[in-house]
């Protein structure tokens, strides 16, 4: 635990637990086919790294940093890419791998460009969905746990950047970022 987590939500063995039954979908659904993973930055690298480790098809990694939201917990709407791919996606299988299916803005607008770009397929990995707040008519292929609305941080997710290295998923307590 830590001072600044109101509860666990998912523990490091259950997270983990989850993830290879995730990895075990996408290895049945792409069997003969090679993807490629698209590390949505920050919050998502833990969740690529330990999915990438249970794939067994031919997999390449790249990133991609958007923004749409800034240092707080409220979405503008938009999405700024502030880091682009390194390899150009046309004719590949993508999977965007996301932290937190939210409002679905920032993969609604991703999903978008990378299709224009050309991009063979595209299917959304998230580990968590909060579909209550959903904005965008948008949903994920493979969805770790579907949560409520509460702001949640750790296994690469972030409060002002913080929180990210807890192994586990839990609740921040409003008081941290100002609330009763
Ligand atoms: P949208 O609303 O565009 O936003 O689907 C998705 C992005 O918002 C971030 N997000 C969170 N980050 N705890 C976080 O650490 C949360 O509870 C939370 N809710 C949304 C997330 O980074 C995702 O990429
Ligand atoms: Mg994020």
């Amino acid at each position: 635990m830590h001072p600044d987590i109101e509860k666990v939500l998912f523990t490091e063995e259950e997270v983990h637990q989850r993830v290879k039954e995730l990895a075990d979908q996408i290895n049945r659904d792409y069997a003969g086919t090679e993807v490629v993973l698209v590390c949505i930055l920050r919050g998502s690298y833990i969740f690529t790294a330990d999915l990438s480790r249970y794939l067994t098809v031919p997999t390449t990694i790249d990133f991609m940093s958007v923004s749409s939201y800034g240092s707080g917990t409220v979405s503008t709407g938009a999405i700024q890419v502030k880091k682009d791919l390194s390899d150009d996606p046309a004719g590949k299988h993508l999977i965007l791998v996301e932290d937190i299916l939210d409002t679905g803005n920032t993969l609604f607008a991703l999903k978008n460009l990378l299709l224009h770009r050309k991009a063979a397929s595209i299917r959304i990995c998230t580990l968590l969905n909060k579909p209550s707040r959903r904005e965008k008519s948008i949903n994920a292929d493979y969805v770790g746990y579907e949560v409520p609305n509460s702001f949640v941080v750790g296994y690469g997710m972030d409060y002002n950047e913080h929180y990210r290295n807890l192994p586990f998923v839990g609740v921040l307590k409003p008081s941290v970022y100002g609330g009763e």
